[in-house]
């Protein structure tokens, strides 16, 4: 047993940390603070000793704009047109700012885990937040900064209904809603190349690659956890799915990305016949 100063539990403590940087309103702000505690976790500056309380946080910290909406209201993306591209550009930022508060999330959240459990999430926070910059960039290169276009609050939703229960945090967020990103990013990439917009392609081709490591930790956790419960992974992946999402279809998968992502041959085998 490790004994820490208490001064040091609470100025270098990763999950009172974890919390400061999943409140932070401002995504300059956020960036700068998720970086410097990956670096500071990774350079063993940080205790995880659990705190007495742990909050629940219905609403992240995220800037005023963009407003959000149904998700039937958000603008139209496509391929097409600049317009449309921008769209859809701005779409993919606000899933990379909600990723970062989800990374920060599964690190604050769930405070009996092993050690590798944190170094996982907190590189997740940071790798977000990198995505999230490199999408910024490529928004304001066409003179528009996020928050201009309306968004939906989806995948925060899911943090909520998800918050008592590492394992079907582990199972919904990064195994179905990232692992949906896995999906549709390579037909995204072609159609993307086919209109020219080489700029926003080779930002998605890093988000890809690192978003196949961010499924993978999901699954890895995922499948610990139902270990230690001795449940059947894969049954209680459907059972999760059904109990969360009712009436969710999936589909088409990106089969072999999923694969390279810590879903087996059996498990995409029950996903496409169950959903
Ligand atoms: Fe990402």
């Amino acid at each position: 047993m490790i004994n820490y100063d208490p001064v040091d539990i609470a100025t270098n403590n990763l999950f009172e940390m974890a919390l400061d940087c999943l409140l932070l309103n401002d995504p300059q702000q956020k960036i700068t603070a998720t970086l410097s505690l990956h670096k500071s976790h990774l350079a063993g500056e940080l205790n995880i000793q659990p705190l007495a309380e742990v909050r629940q946080v219905t609403v992240p910290g995220r800037p005023a704009k963009p407003a959000l909406v149904d998700p039937r209201e958000v603008p139209r993306r496509g391929f097409s047109s600049l317009k449309a591209r921008l769209a859809l550009a701005h779409a993919i930022t606000h899933i990379e700012f909600n990723a970062i508060n989800l990374a920060l999330d599964a690190v604050y959240r769930f405070q009996h885990m092993p050690a590798q459990y944190y170094t996982d999430w907190c590189r997740v926070a940071a790798e977000e937040a990198q995505h999230f910059t490199m999408l910024s960039d490529y928004l304001e290169s066409h003179g528009l900064s996020y928050g201009e276009q309306a968004a939906h609050n989806g995948l925060w939703e899911m943090a909520v209904k998800t918050d008592s229960d590492v394992m079907a945090r582990m199972a919904l967020v990064p195994r179905v809603l990232e692992a949906r990103g896995l999906d549709v990013t390579p037909t995204m990439i072609k159609k993307l190349q086919a209109s020219g917009e080489t700029g926003l392609v080779s930002v998605l081709q890093v988000i890809f690659d690192e978003e196949v490591g961010h499924v993978k930790i999901g699954s890895y956790w995922y499948k610990i956890l139902c270990k230690e419960r001795n449940l059947d992974s894969q049954k209680t992946f459907i059972a999760l799915i059904e109990k969360y999402m009712q009436g969710a279809k999936f589909g088409p998968f990106e089969t072999a990305a999923r694969l390279q992502a810590g879903f087996t041959n059996e498990e995409m085998q029950s996903l496409l016949s169950h959903f």
